[in-house]
């Protein structure tokens, strides 16, 4: 009997569980244009209310990941490793653990994302580098990561279609915070993208989509399962998103912040967190034989300038000038710069993270709509994190645009991110679980 999407509806929202056959159905006839966005609309909301369980989530994952393109790796030798942030603010890590990895010879072969909401994206951040292309063909990707040992490009059309139509269409009827829609949009993508295991970092804070713990290890659990019933080795990290990651937020300011931590002058989250994560990588990659010894490895090819040497060739092999590594003024400048100074002392006890995303996207360094264009040298760099003690009048952050307005409003809407305690604050914890090792 040929299916209807009213059953399909009616069926989750009564609680009961969508079979594989429907669950096919109903992607394959919403990309194809014959199921219209008010019934997916509708299923979105009853999913919402109702859930999804494992095997629900599982074939939701699976139809996306077949419903367009998929990539095959088997040209690179190797166990190939993606890294995945659910997304955060200052979350530059793709570009120290991608060139530590894989001077440590894992072969990366990544398709990363452009900003969302006030949360950043790769693809946006690399764009600040002169010359750089995001997008290569196929053939130049695959060869790029057997020549140079990895390559990073933004996501290609053609790569889960039905992600983008949901996701979209999520965006406008509230039901982005859902755990099976989460998880499922995230693997689908990691599947399609081909590589052999994936390390997830999962944000957990007022900067990202999962605010407390246990929502942040219910996903987490969710994505590590998806990916290990797909038969790829999956580890997810449960990381601290409370206050920015590192100190710079901002497109051409996040790229000078990772080359920095390559150079072994990083801030300490950034860099413990991408020791650790390349680590797995590593292991993963089965270039040693436990994550702490590949977190050695990593830790030596931050010493030795490897991973620094992997970026600059990284850079180069895409177009780029590699020159930026040695020279920030070849990077966009910002004409205008402001800073924001401590009203008291004390103790720094928060750094609200969506707040910070938030006036940084004022600046011009993220989009308020889709046409957006980018100011690709502004940002925030704080000067103070969680913790650090500070005086009247002391810097806690400068602001970098090209637009006077809009660097103000920024400064005046990032005032209310910090709060400054009389009493010694803890630093809080990076990362807080790792879930599949
Ligand atoms: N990132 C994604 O790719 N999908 C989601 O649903 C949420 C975050």
């Amino acid at each position: 009997m040929a299916m209807k999407m009213n059953d399909i509806i009616y069926k989750k929202r009564e609680g009961g569980k969508l079979s594989k056959e429907e669950i096919d159905w109903f992607i394959t006839g919403y990309v194809a244009g014959d199921i219209p966005d008010y019934q997916v609309s509708a299923l979105l909301m009853a999913i919402f209310f109702r859930g999804l369980d494992r095997e629900e989530t599982f074939q939701l994952t699976n139809a996306m990941r077949y419903s367009g393109d998929t990539i095959d790796l088997s040209p690179i030798k190797g166990i190939k490793v993606d890294k995945h942030s659910t997304g955060g603010v200052g979350d530059k890590t793709t570009l120290i653990v991608a060139p530590l990895a894989a001077a440590c010879g894992v072969p990366i072969a990544k398709m990363s994302g452009r900003g969302l909401g006030f949360t950043g994206g790769t693809v946006d951040k690399m764009e600040s580098i002169p010359g750089f292309r995001t997008s290569l063909e196929p053939e130049e990707f695959l060869n790029q990561v057997n020549e140079t040992g990895m390559a990073v490009i933004g996501q290609t059309a053609h790569i889960t279609p039905a992600d983008k139509k949901l996701y979209a269409l999520r965006d406008v009827t509230s039901t982005v915070d859902n755990f099976g829609l989460i998880s499922s949009s995230i693997m689908s993508k990691k599947l399609a993208a081909g590589s052999d295991a994936i390390v997830l970092d999962v944000k957990c804070g007022d900067g990202a989509f999962m605010e407390n713990l246990d929502d942040a290890v219910k996903l987490a659990h969710l994505m590590v399962d998806i990916g290990t019933d797909a038969g790829r080795r999956t580890v997810a990290a449960i990381t601290e998103m409370g206050q920015p990651l590192g100190l710079a937020v901002g497109n051409s300011l996040e790229v000078i912040e990772a080359i920095e931590t390559l150079k072994g002058r990083g801030p300490a989250d950034i860099t413990e967190l991408a020791l650790r994560l390349s680590g797995i990588m590593v292991y993963l990659g089965g270039k040693a034989a436990s994550p702490e010894e590949g977190c050695k490895m990593t830790e030596e090819a931050l010493k030795s300038g490897a991973g620094l040497e992997m970026l600059r060739r990284f850079i180069a092999a895409q177009g780029g000038d590699a020159a930026v590594v040695d020279d920030y003024s070849l990077f966009p400048q910002a004409s205008v710069c402001r800073e924001l100074k401590a009203e008291n002392s004390g103790y720094v006890a928060q750094i609200a993270a969506r707040t910070i995303g938030l006036a940084s996207q004022h600046t011009g360094a993220g989009r308020a709509t889709k046409e957006d264009s980018l100011d690709l040298a502004a940002g925030v760099v704080l000067s103070k994190k969680v913790g650090d003690a500070v005086e009247t009048g002391e810097v806690l952050a400068t602001f970098y645009g090209n637009d006077e307005t809009k660097v103000a409003a920024a400064m005046e809407a990032a005032k209310e991110a910090f709060v400054i305690a009389e009493e010694p604050v803890q630093a809080p914890k990076l990362i807080k679980e790792i879930i599949g090792l």
